[in-house]
């Protein structure tokens, strides 16, 4: 893919998830020039230098380090992926308090450089701290974002692709509500290659895509990440290939549907609450959330999880 000319993608934090999200716009050439924000110097340069070093692989593209937000100045788009790591066990939800701080303490000096930027909230919760961000900045909603459940969809489609025996291309099916553990499978839209999923004929040698096996899957997709930082300590490859899809839907105008999370107002009487469902993605940022038809069940499931949200909103005062 050619680089978009003279865009810019502002990374914050340099950790394992913004390091892979810097190296994955670099070689699918996402962006003219790549900057990373982390406040530890040393690593920031480092992580630079690395990726720099890989530049004769890459479409053109520049690749700048710094350890405050002038280092971000006229971004077109920022991805906030700095914040505290998931530990081994611990929930997404457990991890608001501090990532709501430092988003608040952050996102004041970032929109005064780059005030046109579409912000991608990646750091978890991301849901909540999507909210937090919106409230701190008071930005217009379609200008600020967050990663949502574009990862936990790409975890479904992959282990459909596994169950069935298609390309993973042409699944087509997503996971809406929290990016976290009370988010849900829309079983009832999934499809492939245009035929209903729940109507899905197996080819020789596969299994019927039952209850069982959709429950199974299911429990895999809310269970990936817990299960990865158990054994490697962070997940940052999916989740940053998942981000740098997002800001080329933004760059490109694609008018792309991903489930990014997004801020509902009312939602069902619930009140004000940060989630995801399948919405068109362009360069005005994220301004249109399908009407996406869902079952009884899943509706259930969809408020349950704006609830649990909702509580942690409600719990920080936001
Ligand atoms: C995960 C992190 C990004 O689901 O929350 O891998």
């Amino acid at each position: 893919m050619n680089p978009i000319q003279g865009s810019k993608v502002s990374v914050i934090g340099a950790g394992a998830v913004g390091a892979t999200t810097a190296y994955a716009l670099l070689t699918r050439g996402a962006a003219r020039t790549v900057a990373l924000m982390d406040i530890n110097k040393a690593k920031v340069d480092a992580e630079v230098l690395d990726l720099a070093h890989g530049s004769e692989f890459n479409p053109a593209a520049d690749i700048i380090g710094g350890t405050d937000a002038s280092v971000c100045a006229d971004s077109d788009v920022i991805v906030f992926t700095a914040g505290a790591k998931q530990k081994p066990g611990q929930s997404r939800l457990e991890l608001a308090e501090t990532t709501i701080k430092l988003a608040q303490q952050v996102l004041p000096d970032l929109v005064s450089v780059a005030p046109k930027a579409i912000i991608i909230m990646v750091t978890n919760p991301v849901d909540v701290v999507t909210y937090a961000a919106l409230k701190t900045t008071g930005l217009p909603p379609n200008q600020l974002f967050g990663s949502g459940t574009v990862l936990d969809s790409s975890r479904l489609r992959y282990l459909i692709a596994q169950a069935t025996g298609v390309a993973v291309q042409n699944v087509h099916a997503y996971i809406a509500g929290e990016h976290g553990d009370s988010e849900i499978p829309l079983w009832s839209t999934a499809t492939i290659g245009g035929l209903p999923l729940l109507d899905w004929t197996p080819m020789p040698g596969y299994a019927p895509v039952d209850e069982t096996v959709r429950e199974r899957i299911a429990h895999e997709v809310v269970h990936s990440a817990y299960q990865i930082i158990e054994g490697k300590g962070a997940t940052n490859y999916a989740i940053g290939l998942a981000t740098t899809r997002i800001v080329e839907a933004i760059l490109g105008d694609e008018r792309r549907i991903l489930p990014v999370s997004t801020l509902a107002t009312g939602f069902h009487g619930i009140g004000e609450v940060c989630l995801s469902l399948p919405s068109i993605v362009d360069r005005r940022g994220c301004d249109m959330r399908l009407d996406t038809p869902i079952s009884d069940e899943e509706e259930a499931g969809l408020l349950a999880s704006a609830r649990a949200l909702r509580a942690t909103i409600e719990q920080f005062g936001l």
